[in-house]
């Protein structure tokens, strides 16, 4: 999704920006570009494809300054191209912004009749233009900028330069993060802390609707409505944020390996030896947990696959009603709300826009809880609770190690309410004792990475596959399906075991590679007759099996054994050896595993 950096320092900004974006790369865009004041003069540079293009272009055709923007675009209005790159400009305006203006044709429209001529096919143009036509009549960026705000239907972060206020930089955020990069004798902004790291560890995080104007003097932050405000600047410490490879080739591999220990971390300090710590839920957990009778899950994408594993452990070891759904559904219908549910929203980089927009339209809940990997973000602002999955920055766009510490997370939270409902202390203490052998198990599974790697030649020359589960393993089913899509390409679909002979059991030949995820759980004999439907058809069946499971290895089965784990674990550790096989299968297939074509890391848009 979009990035932004801005800068007002006393020395050459130029790399700063540049920087700045680089550690903005992981969250996926197609063009790049900067405005610096140089001479009193807006100088563009602009690049389609990666930052080094555009930094190639910077050394090229050097620039040079003390103010500037920039900013990693992913397209939503126009193609990726140089001409729809930002920042956009407006004579002596520049504009870089994330986030939709729903109404850009209107305004668009109305803008031209003011004699506004328009070079892109973005909605980011008009913000330009609009800024601009303000600025003629108020003589301030920072008013023109509050004016133009009001005029937006939609989502927007946004920052903005004038050569008429050679040591300003405006911004305003709605829908769509920014912070404020506190630095000695210069100043920053970014839609992402990580961006800044380099040059400040202090940060104002701004909240709905805040503009800010900052020089190398000052931060001065401003409600909605103009009003001066106060915000506290929060210190981060580099532990928070480290954001290296290390020794590994890719981010994802890296995130993977990391789960031993993350895992562990989400655990720490939240259970005893056999019981969970309500404490870790905050200090207004209690009042709110005694009065839940149902939950209602909203996430996206793999975290809505947290979400529906979770369903089956409220229902099942708590007997607390618990609906799922996908936020970008949910919003947009009516819902019946039952007395007393908790709101639960999932989320690695709360920002996801649906979500959010889930929660702000969440009234008539009992109240929100966020289960949530970045501190300070939208979703953990702006709910009642939050638990945080202690996963560390995720950089891949494959989500990884983010979805186990969630899975972590809400069974610390089925435990915490299960209590309430009827789950004794001999199931707590057994599900915890579960929860104690992650870091073990994880690291035993993921030394199988060798044979995950040889499994997944099977995989690379192929362009479909099945994934199949039964009972709580079905989501783990899906989201080893969306992994191998995301990052491989390959057309990969799961169903329920069960669900094979209604329909998708006419697709599976000898070509077409099915993976079962088989765990001993008391659905294991029913996946097995499910199994042997495609081993009749032909099929090649990949499985990954508790090594007290039964499965051989034979011609048409290609068999992992995995630990024997306790069940309450199973879809976290099942999970891993999924993993593995899409990252292999995508190094096989040469494609860009940390960021895969077409998607970003946070989706702040709709
Ligand atoms: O940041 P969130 O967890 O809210 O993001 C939701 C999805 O966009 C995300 O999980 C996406 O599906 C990942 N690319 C999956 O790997």
């Amino acid at each position: 999704m979009c990035g932004i950096v801005g800068a007002a320092a006393q020395r050459n900004v130029t790399k700063i920006l540049v920087e700045g974006l680089k550690r903005l790369e992981y969250r996926g865009y197609d063009s790049a570009g900067i405005a610096v004041l140089s001479n009193g003069e807006l100088a563009l540079r602009k690049a389609l494809g990666k930052v080094a293009e555009l930094e190639a272009k910077c050394i090229a055709n050097p620039v040079k300054g003390q103010l500037g923007i920039a900013h990693t675009r992913w397209a939503t209005h126009g193609k990726p191209s140089e001409t729809n790159a930002h920042p956009h400009y407006s004579d002596h305006i520049a504009v870089v912004h994330n986030g939709i203006i729903e109404n850009h044709a209107a305004l668009r429209a109305d803008l031209k009749s003011k004699g506004y001529e328009f070079y892109s096919e973005t909605d980011t143009e008009v913000v330009a233009h609009l800024i601009h036509s303000l600025y003629e009549l108020t003589g301030s960026l920072r008013e023109a900028l509050r004016q133009a705000v009001d005029a937006f239907d939609g989502a927007y972060a946004l920052g903005v330069m004038s050569t008429r206020q050679p040591d300003t930089i405006v911004c305003a955020r709605s829908g769509s993060p920014l912070v404020v990069g506190v630095g000695i004798d210069e100043n920053f902004i970014a839609s992402d802390q990580l961006a800044l790291r380099q040059v400040t560890d202090r940060f104002i995080f701004l909240e709905e609707g805040d503009f800010a104007e900052i020089t190398t003097s000052a931060v001065s932050i401003f409600t909605v409505d103009g009003t001066p405000v106060e915000r506290d600047i929060q210190q981060l410490t580099d532990a928070e944020e480290s954001a290296d490879k290390g020794e590994y080739r890719h981010y994802m591999l890296k995130e993977i390996h990391e789960q031993t220990k993350v895992l562990n971390n989400t655990l720490q300090g939240r259970v005893s030896k056999t019981a969970v710590l309500e404490e870790a839920f905050g200090t207004e957990a209690k009042a709110i947990f005694d009065q839940v009778e149902s939950v209602q899950i909203l996430a996206c994408g793999t975290s809505y696959h947290a979400g529906m594993i979770a369903k089956y452990w409220f229902e099942d070891w708590a007997g607390i009603p618990c609906a799922v759904e996908v936020a970008s559904e949910f919003r947009y219908r009516k819902t019946v709300v039952r007395p007393n549910t908790l709101f639960v929203s999932v989320s690695q980089s709360g920002e996801t826009a649906d979500t959010l927009a889930a929660l702000r339209d969440s009234s008539g809940y009992l109240a929100s809880l966020t289960i949530c990997n970045v501190a300070n973000s939208s979703l953990v602002r702006e709910s009642d609770l939050c638990l945080m999955t202690l996963a560390g920055p995720e950089i891949g766009v494959a989500s990884t190690k983010a979805f186990t510490t969630q899975l972590v997370a809400l069974q610390l939270l089925v435990i915490a309410l299960g209590r309430r409902h009827g789950l004794s202390s001999d199931k707590e203490a057994e599900l915890v004792t579960g929860l104690h052998q992650l870091p073990d198990l994880c690291a035993a599974v993921l030394g199988l990475d060798e044979d995950i790697q040889t499994m997944s030649e099977a995989f690379s020359e192929k362009n479909h596959s099945l994934f199949l589960g039964r009972g709580v393993q079905y989501p783990v089913a899906l989201e080893g399906a969306l992994k191998l899509k995301e990052i491989s390409y390959i057309h990969a679909e799961a169903y329920p075991a069960g669900e094979l002979k209604h329909g998708p059991l006419a697709l599976v030949d000898s070509d077409m590679p099915v993976v079962a995820v088989a765990p001993n759980d008391e659905l294991l004999e029913k996946l097995k007759s499910n199994l042997e439907e495609v081993q009749a058809r032909g099929g090649k069946l990949f499985v990954f099996a508790d090594q007290r499971s039964g499965f051989e290895n034979d011609d048409s089965t290609t068999l992992l054994n995995l630990p024997h784990v306790p069940l309450n674990i199973a879809p976290i550790i099942y999970t891993l050896p999924l993993q593995l096989l899409s990252y292999h299968v995508a190094v096989l297939k040469g494609t860009d595993v940390d960021q895969p074509r077409n998607l970003a890391k946070s989706v702040t848009v709709e």
